[in-house]
């Protein structure tokens, strides 16, 4: 931890135009518990710069100056903060960013070669879409790496880290800081007067506080500045403090530079991160909230940005915060509900009470690839079958399937054929340590099933996952361990998602989970189910009846990586605007993306029924050369309903 000396001590009785801290005792305790109803947490979001381009930077050893993008085809996945110099950003394909920067490197991303045992770096790679399938266990190498030296980082008994994406986390820093404070301010240590926690704290014995070089927000009110810091400056400045040292030896150890967002809450400390990048950390204390957000718009906030941003936009006419701060708490509530209407009236005022969760279980692991040019037989869906088992064993490898740490209990395929999706599960047999074969068979087995249903080719993507992982028995537990499990999954259950888990109330910080209310109702949820759905959980596709996620296929089947497909929410430069595969149309971010997706696939599916009438059509007259065609006949017209005997796929 660094040194220097952070603090300025102050003479007694300078400064005091307020005698007293506005935060009571029995606030500062709650630090020591997460509380997140204390108004001195502190939260960090942790986000790694252009992060496949700098895995790719350390793995060849080059220097950071050097123009480097991630390539994946003719596409490019990351782009370096070199090359953003030259205007080359993810929405440009190779060819037009070599000519923005001739000196740049483009580094196809690593593979699985159709019949290969192995992924690996090819040089033909790009022209092979065909036979090859993209690999990112670099990243998630990686990735894991980094959140290893982040718990290294902190105390032992001090560790709430949320893996939020695959080069993503927030940090609660609160206990953390709660006994730094302590060890610091001895007098913070003292019991309150009368022994009441309701008192009110002394003021910190300092007046001026030394930010180094972090990016401070300015405050809502420029004269405040003058007035004498109260704790939550000092609480966060320490998480400033902490965050500096944490990216210092992550940059030390492992030679990557990130970006940090230090705030009381995590959708403040999510901004933050992307406030300044790269290598830099911002942070928004809470006298400089209303200024920071203010001049935002509310579609960069952590699930606003998706439809019920747009919802909200469409309702308000607006996108800025600043307008719809004017809205009151009913108007708010009539538009869009109870819940979701006390929700965004608390967010847009930076009011965010959900909790860091750690999450560094693996719930479920998938493999798929997209088919252009499509596949028409079965012995290429097998050939791929093999390359997904082997990409997912290696990853059971790593989670300890083999020691028998973990394992997972179930095995899906999914098929596309046009706009349909079939899919099969599994139970994976127990009693026997998993291998590749197993899974192999199983696999087959799954697209033999579907198969034999028939109207199947061609085949425009597979995609195999296993889900439904348990601990591994080992030693002998009697039934008190399965009971612990299951109260254990409910606590889990309690708290997962997003901002469904608190953003409760409009009553100010501290007394809001004495409300006990939360905006969590089914209308909230509806919206946020998608987006907050954990790294590496797979969707349940088959929810969507048609199977299909626009999303998914640019982001997962190709990349085979739940976890890189939701890096969400992530305030969108300039830069960081995303291009359609498939027209090149620019889209601001990855959900504006997706709704155009969507709009290819509604067109798509149009055009497929269409395609079908017309075929019906024909196959109806005699003599046609089709009518006999059972590629021809479509037993299920694109309703977007399941297939018959299709199920539901759940994971666990
Ligand atoms: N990524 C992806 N699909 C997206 C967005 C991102 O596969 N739709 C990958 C990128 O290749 C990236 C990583 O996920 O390297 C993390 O994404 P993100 O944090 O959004 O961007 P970075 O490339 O890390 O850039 P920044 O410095 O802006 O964070
Ligand atoms: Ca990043
Ligand atoms: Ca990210």
């Amino acid at each position: 931890m660094g040194s220097s000396p952070q603090f300025m001590a102050s003479s007694p009785g300078y400064g005091t135009g307020r005698r007293k801290s506005q935060f009571t005792y029995r606030q500062l305790g709650l630090l020591a518990s997460y509380s997140t109803s204390s108004p001195l947490r502190v939260i960090a979001h942790i986000d790694l710069d252009a992060f496949y381009a700098q895995c790719e930077m350390v793995r060849l050893g080059l220097p950071d100056d050097q123009p480097l993008a991630v390539q994946q085809w003719q596409g490019l996945i990351a782009v370096n903060y070199a090359a953003r110099k030259f205007g080359i950003g993810r929405h440009c394909n190779v060819t037009e960013a070599k000519k923005l920067c001739p000196g740049l490197i483009a580094q196809h991303v690593a593979t699985w070669k159709e019949g290969d045992e192995k992924w690996a770096y090819h040089d033909d790679a790009a022209a092979h879409i065909g036979t090859h399938k993209v690999s990112l266990d670099l990243y998630r190498l990686e990735s894991r790496k980094i959140l290893a030296l982040i718990h290294d980082c902190l105390p032992a008994n001090q560790q709430k880290v949320e893996k939020a994406g695959i080069d993503e986390v927030f940090v609660d820093l609160s206990a953390q800081i709660h006994s730094i404070m302590l060890q610091r301010f001895p007098e913070l240590a003292n019991p309150p007067p009368y022994d009441d926690p309701t008192e009110k704290l002394p003021l910190p014995p300092i007046t001026a506080l030394d930010w180094q070089a972090d990016n401070l927000v300015d405050l809502d009110n420029a004269d405040d500045e003058a007035d004498d810091p109260d704790w939550d400056d000092v609480a966060i400045l320490i998480g400033a403090e902490l965050v500096r040292d944490i990216r210092a030896e992550v940059r030390a150890k492992l030679g990557y530079t990130c970006s940090a967002g230090i705030a009381s809450n995590k959708m403040l400390s999510k901004l933050g991160s992307g406030f300044k990048k790269p290598n830099q950390q911002t942070v928004v204390r809470n006298r400089a909230v209303q200024q920071f957000l203010s001049g935002m718009k509310f579609t960069k906030i952590r699930n606003l940005g998706g439809k019920l941003g747009d919802q909200v936009a469409v309702r308000f006419e607006t996108e800025l915060i600043k307008d719809l701060l004017q809205v009151s708490l009913d108007q708010l509530k009539s538009k869009m509900g109870e819940d979701t209407g006390i929700w965004i009236y608390n967010t847009i005022r930076g009011i965010d009470t959900s909790e860091v969760t750690p999450r560094t279980q693996i719930k479920s692991m998938l493999s798929a690839k997209s088919f252009r040019p499509v596949i028409n037989r079965q012995d290429q869906a097998v050939r791929w079958l093999r390359i997904f088992v082997a990409d997912i064993f290696s990853r059971l490898v790593e989670e300890g399937v083999l020691e028998n740490k973990r394992r997972p209990k179930t095995i899906h395929l999914q098929h596309r054929h046009g706009g349909l999706t079939k899919s099969r599960s599994s139970g994976i047999p127990l009693g026997k340590t998993i291998d590749e074969t197993i899974l192999f068979d199983l696999a087959k087995t799954l697209l033999n099933q579907i198969i034999s249903e028939g109207h199947v080719w061609p085949c425009a993507n597979l995609s195999l996952s296993v889900g439904g992982f348990e601990d591994g028995i080992t030693g002998n537990m009697g039934i008190g361990a399965f009971l612990v499990k299951g109260d254990e999954a409910r606590a889990a259950n309690a708290v997962a998602g997003g901002p469904r888990e608190g953003g409760a109330g409009v009553l100010p910080h501290d007394r809001m989970t004495k409300t006990g209310q939360r905006a969590n109702g089914p209308d909230i949820q509806r919206f946020f189910r998608k987006e907050t759905s954990s790294g590496e959980e797979p969707i349940d596709t088959s929810e969507r009846g048609d199977g299909s996620d626009p999303h998914q296929e640019l982001w997962l089947d190709e990349q085979g990586d739940t976890s890189a497909a939701r890096p969400i929410n992530v305030p969108i430069s300039e830069e960081t605007s995303v291009s359609c595969p498939r027209c090149n149309v620019k889209c601001e971010d990855e959900i504006a993306l997706q709704s155009h997706q969507d709009w290819h696939f509604a067109k798509d599916l149009q055009e497929e029924e269409r395609q079908a009438t017309q075929q019906t059509a024909r196959s109806q007259k005699p003599g046609t050369a089709a009518a006999s065609s059972s590629a021809t006949k479509r037993s299920n017209k694109s309703t977007g309903k399941l297939e018959q005997g299709q199920k539901r796929l759940k994971f666990g």
